[in-house]
């Protein structure tokens, strides 16, 4: 490895005098961690490949900077820089990574901007099943060369529905040899196969009967007031109701959280982050598979040296019960990475083989098949490799990953209910390919949870939660028309909506016309707030429209009932009406996407492009606005 060619720093004119000339960022934008995981792993990676002569820092977006200024002062200053970012939902950044993105890409229009030369790589994260695959990842990498930033290598295009990993390793081969130019000829490491470093929190253990520390959520509220994802509040649970009849053969909760009292606030439109616990039965199963007790009383700690590549640990001394309840995600389908520490630790031989094949590049078909296809979760692998028990301090740190908190649309108004949040939540419920009841965490938990109204105030569920600001928000006058569509549990976000229509009504507002796409199997089954509903339609808050896809011989979805009110839509949009769509991203929205576009072009009788010049403006001016998932 050699340090950086004086002659490539000079060629960079005006490079501000304290600029750290040996220094490469990798910056992430991470929702759930795997991009964070993708960034450090190629810091880790490009560190041992370049040597100590350069040094790879990992950013939060987050943290980077406090304003648009800083952001702007220290991108310049940034000689090589790396990007791992997701996309989300309607092809939007991930809340960390939200107003670097913002900045760079949507504001930084007009101003004067310019890198001097910064080399830069991005890699994306995101599905190709949804509409905007990969859309922040190409929008950064496209302003970052705008801004006169140099490519080192293509934007990569991960994608989560096929292996994710493989396609990382695939854009790390194509950038090394990039990377040599600039930093002279690196050590070649295997960058093919996964061997994932298992890193390790230093485990202490205690005596039975120490006191284990007890998070105090209740006392965060008077901190700095602001409840976020790193400091949620614990909130009680006040209803829980089965929103669904007992025809059908699904569940629906209808589930109310308390927030009198806490300091939490929310506006119509938001989301609520929900953190669960494991049930006892998986965690029971995760303690017997690990071979630990369940009682055992320990904490976890880095040490100096490791800490910039392991997360916090959680606060201790816990029980490994409340640890495996809280914090380790042991349903998903684990990645190719924690397969190869799983497969460092196989007693058996023959395990290990299996294992490291399953997480190497040639095993590629058969972790699709075997891990991914069959929804194999973590704890379905700790079962099927009995040799490959890892301790406790691996296990936390690399198998398995943190349990993230849930989002919902919050289905109420704070103009009908400031105390209460309400949520509307489908139960995930179902046998996967290799026959396990897969039980939703979050689902399961809210459908069963004790309610004060049921249970009292002493016996209720609670959990930490905190809101999440959206933009998705009423027009700021009620005289404008809205179209909502909204089927299942994508009416949400549409109840707090008509409830803060109903308040306005009440204190004397106009309102305008409304035009509300619901959509269920029929009507005995999984029609929804029916009574609210009808009661708002009485009451001129809205009109309805619902589409059964199983009651009638023809099967109707929300947007069939869309092209048959195509003039009204458009009637409404014409006179300055917004647009809204919530609920499933892969499927509804995208179908909901094309007869929007379809119903502009027969209504205004234009051709393709323009109607879809038109539809892009009405999604520039906020006026066609979408939350899904
Ligand atoms: P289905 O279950 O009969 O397929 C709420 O879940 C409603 O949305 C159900 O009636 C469901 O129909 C319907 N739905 C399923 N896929 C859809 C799609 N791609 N577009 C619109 N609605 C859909």
């Amino acid at each position: 490895p050699q340090p950086l060619q004086a002659k490539k720093v000079e060629e960079i004119e005006e490079l501000p005098e304290d600029t750290i000339q040996n220094h490469v960022s990798v910056f992430f934008g991470t929702q759930t961690g795997t991009a964070e995981g993708f960034a450090k792993a190629l810091a880790e990676e490009a560190q041992s490949r370049y040597g100590d002569s350069v040094e790879f820092k990992v950013l939060d977006l987050e943290e980077y900077g406090a304003d648009d200024d800083q952001y702007a002062a220290k991108l310049k200053r940034e000689r090589i820089a790396f990007f791992a970012v997701a996309t989300y939902g309607d092809g939007e950044p991930t809340d960390n990574a939200a107003r670097f993105h913002k900045w760079l890409v949507d504001s930084s229009e007009d101003n004067d901007f310019k890198l001097k030369g910064m080399k830069f790589g991005v890699f994306g994260l995101g599905n190709r099943q949804y509409e905007h695959f990969n859309k922040v990842a190409v929008q950064i990498d496209e302003a970052l060369e705008k801004y006169g930033g140099e490519r080192l290598v293509q934007v990569g295009l991960g994608d989560d529905n096929d292996c994710i990993e493989d396609d990382f390793a695939a854009w790390k081969l194509k950038l090394w040899p990039a990377l040599d130019e600039i930093l002279g000829t690196g050590q070649t490491t295997p960058t093919a196969t996964y061997t994932a470093a298992v890193a390790e929190y230093r485990l202490v253990t205690y005596e039975a009967g120490t006191e284990v520390h007890e998070e105090s959520y209740e006392a965060r509220k008077n901190g700095q007031g602001v409840f976020d994802v790193s400091h949620p509040c614990k909130a009680e649970v006040a209803v829980v109701k089965e929103l669904h009849t007992a025809l059908s053969d699904r569940s629906c909760t209808h589930f109310e959280f308390d927030i009198a009292n806490t300091g939490i606030t929310y506006e119509t439109g938001d989301h609520v982050g929900v953190f669960v616990e494991n049930s006892s039965e998986d965690v029971e199963e995760a303690a017997r598979l690990l071979g630990v007790d369940r009682d055992m009383i320990f904490s976890l700690h880095v040490d100096a040296k490791a800490a910039s590549n392991l997360p916090q640990p959680f606060p201790g001394p816990l029980t490994v019960d409340t640890a495996l309840r809280r914090y380790a995600d042991l349903l998903n389908p684990p990645r190719k990475a924690i397969l190869s520490i799983l497969a460092a630790y196989a007693q058996d031989p023959e395990e290990a083989e299996r294992l490291k094949f399953l997480a190497s590049v040639d095993g590629k078909d058969e972790y699709a098949q075997w891990v991914v296809a069959s929804q194999r979760s973590l704890l379905e692998i700790l079962a099927a490799f009995p040799s490959a028990k890892v301790p406790l301090g691996v296990f936390f740190a690399g198998v398995a990953p943190r349990l993230m908190p849930r989002f919902y649309s919050i289905s109420s108004s704070p103009a009908i209910h400031p105390t209460r949040i309400h949520v509307t939540c489908a139960l995930v419920y179902g046998k996967s390919p290799t026959g396990r009841i897969h039980r939703g965490v979050c689902s399961t938990w809210m459908k069963n949870a004790n309610s004060i109204e049921k249970s009292g105030p002493k016996n209720c569920s609670s959990a930490p939660i905190f809101v999440r600001k959206s933009s998705f928000r009423l027009p700021a006058d009620p005289a404008t028309p809205i179209v909502m569509v909204g089927p299942g549990t994508g009416l949400a976000p549409f109840r707090g909506f008509l409830q803060e229509r109903d308040a306005l009504q009440k204190s004397g507002a106009t309102l305008g016309p409304a035009k509300l796409f619901f959509g269920c199997r029929s009507s005995d089954k999984d029609f929804i707030y029916e009574d609210e509903l009808n009661d708002y339609v009485k009451n001129g808050i809205t009109e309805i429209v619902v589409a059964f896809s199983r009651q009638n011989s023809q099967k109707e979805y929300v947007q069939d009932k869309m092209q048959q009110h195509a003039s009204d839509i458009w009637r409404l949009l014409s006179a300055d009406g917004y647009l809204y769509v919530c609920g499933d991203a892969k499927g509804m929205a995208r179908d909901v996407h094309r007869v929007v576009h379809s119903i502009v072009q027969q209504e205004d009788g234009v051709d393709s492009s323009k109607a879809e010049e038109i539809v892009k403006q009405l999604q520039q001016d906020g006026r066609y606005q979408r939350d899904v998932w």
